[in-house]
């Protein structure tokens, strides 16, 4: 055990519907693990694990112990893991069928009992979203999605994303899942939340009296965000097909990072007042005409090509993907924020697959200082001020500044301040889900994303969905595995003497 580093959640049964997935051994069983070896969560914490697989209780609790053994990111505590695995129950049922949630909420009430959870339960949906609404209206017909009636406890859901495919569908589960639950027991996970350097966004921003009064139009020329990746589908053609890199990752993680960066600073830091601000700013971003859409947009897919020295296929040959597929492994996209504080400055955001490396940073670019001091000097350029934050794989601040350079003559040169996460001291290893989860246990939605704001931002990306499906792409594939890109991604910052901050 490692000295705790919180107070310890409640107790309570965390109920995982799609148990045998992946999802649940690569990360949800560690998760909880290290939140148990780290003190957050006690001997008062059950897991229930809803699956069809012919499993009984010791099944799967073989199963999941292997899959912690194999998955686990730290240094295994072995007699946490033996602590853990007496309180892992099976439900065996499908999921369509009522028995199984008249037979959970029997196991439910002999391990509340048993456990002392207090009738505290949290439903994880580790499900294909086509399963969400089937479940949830389950749990309603089961009276399991509220305490009964002078018992005490809460209940809460956790529903992994995407969420909708487009507006009316995100509109139309939001709708659904509010006939059961109401939102303050809905929480709707995006991962990107879950970093570190993504958490640390806001402590930068605020936590700093340096750079809230720069932290705007009069100094800021334009903000990138960049998600690249290295890997490809993965195996998970089937599901890629019907999302592309738009609905994948802009909607969802790009976009938190933008709110993170773009909000007003919230007048408390409670789940209420920095949702506010952030669903403010979603609101504020310009949905974009048609035209706008052909201007300011760039989808690619990649090809086959080379990348750290191996080949690897193009897209239209991944398993599961269509030999002819219009499916965008890559997206870029201007957007304008319509607000006092952003007008005219523009955020550049792109992700895709199969990129050169695995990055992600978030880039401010400041307005150039005047020329005029130098007039008289060999200095002929000053660069702009450029702030980066590294979120992922290096996890670093920087700060470009100008310098002289020794000497008699006055030279300039870009130099680079740095700060490396790593100096505050080595991190334990996390799966990037304990803040999540524990902050759930905890009720504290904060970092999870609320209605509003899930059905603010498919209400941008909806037009550009809607004109991309209505002029289907002639040039797929458009850029090599390997590459940074298609080639229109860089014209798009082009047009207004603009390029993509390198990724180092
Ligand atoms: C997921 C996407 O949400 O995020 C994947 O579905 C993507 O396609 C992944 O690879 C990226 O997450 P991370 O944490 O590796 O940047």
């Amino acid at each position: 055990m490692v000295e705790p580093t919180g107070r310890l959640a409640p107790p309570c049964v965390l109920v995982i519907f799609g148990a045998a997935g992946d999802l649940t051994k690569r990360l949800l069983l560690p998760t909880v693990v290290n939140l148990v070896e780290h003190g957050l969560v006690g001997q008062r914490l059950v897991i229930v694990g809803v699956t069809r697989q012919p499993w009984g209780h010791d099944d799967f609790r073989q199963v999941m112990a292997d899959a912690v053994r194999t998955f686990n990111v730290g240094t295994l505590d072995p007699t946490v893991l033996e602590s853990l695995l007496p309180r892992l129950y099976h439900v065996r049922g499908d999921i369509n069928d009522p028995a199984t949630y008249t037979g959970l909420r029997t196991l439910l009430a002999e391990v509340d009992a048993e456990w002392e959870t207090e009738g505290n339960y949290i439903y994880y949906l580790a499900v294909p979203p086509g399963l969400f609404e089937v479940i949830v209206d389950h749990l309603g017909q089961a009276e399991l999605a509220e305490t009964t009636p002078g018992a005490t406890g809460w209940r809460r859901v956790i529903v992994e994303k995407p969420f909708g495919h487009d507006l009316d569908s995100a509109q139309a589960l939001v709708a659904r899942m509010s006939q059961v639950f109401d939102e303050e027991q809905i929480y709707r996970i995006d991962h990107y939340l879950g970093k570190e350097t993504v958490q640390n966004i806001l402590v930068f921003r605020l936590g700093n009296g340096i750079f809230e009064p720069v932290w705007n139009r009069r100094y800021i020329d334009n903000v990138q965000i960049t998600v690249a990746e290295s890997l490809g589908v993965e195996g998970r053609g089937g599901y890629y097909e019907t999302a592309g890199a738009l609905r994948d990752m802009l909607q969802n993680h790009l976009f938190q990072l933008l709110t993170l960066i773009a909000m007003e600073p919230p007048a408390a830091f409670d789940p209420a007042s920095v949702r506010n601000e952030k669903v403010k700013v979603l609101k504020a971003v310009r949905p974009m005409t048609p035209e706008q859409v052909l201007q300011q947009t760039v989808r690619g897919q990649y090809g086959a090509g080379t990348i750290d020295g191996v080949v690897v296929p193009g897209y239209q040959q991944e398993p599961g993907v269509s030999p002819n597929s219009w499916t965008e492994t890559y997206a870029a996209l201007e957007l304008s924020i319509d607000n006092w504080r952003w007008a005219g400055v523009p955020f550049y955001l792109r992700s895709g697959k199969r990129l050169t490396k695995r990055d992600t940073q978030i880039v401010i670019t400041f307005r150039r200082a005047p020329l005029r001091l130098f007039a008289d000097t060999a200095v002929h350029d000053l660069e702009s001020n450029v702030l980066v934050i590294h979120v992922q794989p290096d996890e670093k601040i920087t700060l470009r500044i100008q310098a002289k350079r020794p000497g008699t003559t006055v030279t300039v040169v870009p130099v680079q301040m740095e700060f490396q996460y790593e100096t505050l001291g080595e991190a334990s290893p996390s799966t990037g889900y304990e803040t999540l989860l524990y902050d759930c246990m905890n009720g504290d939605s904060t970092l999870y994303n609320r209605a509003d704001m899930v059905e603010a931002s498919w209400s941008v990306v909806t037009p550009i969905l809607d004109v991309w499906k209505a002029l289907p792409p002639r040039d797929f594939p458009n850029y090599t595995a390997g590459s940074w890109g298609p080639a229109a991604a860089d014209m798009l910052l082009q047009r207004s003497n603009r390029t993509w901050h390198p990724v180092e």
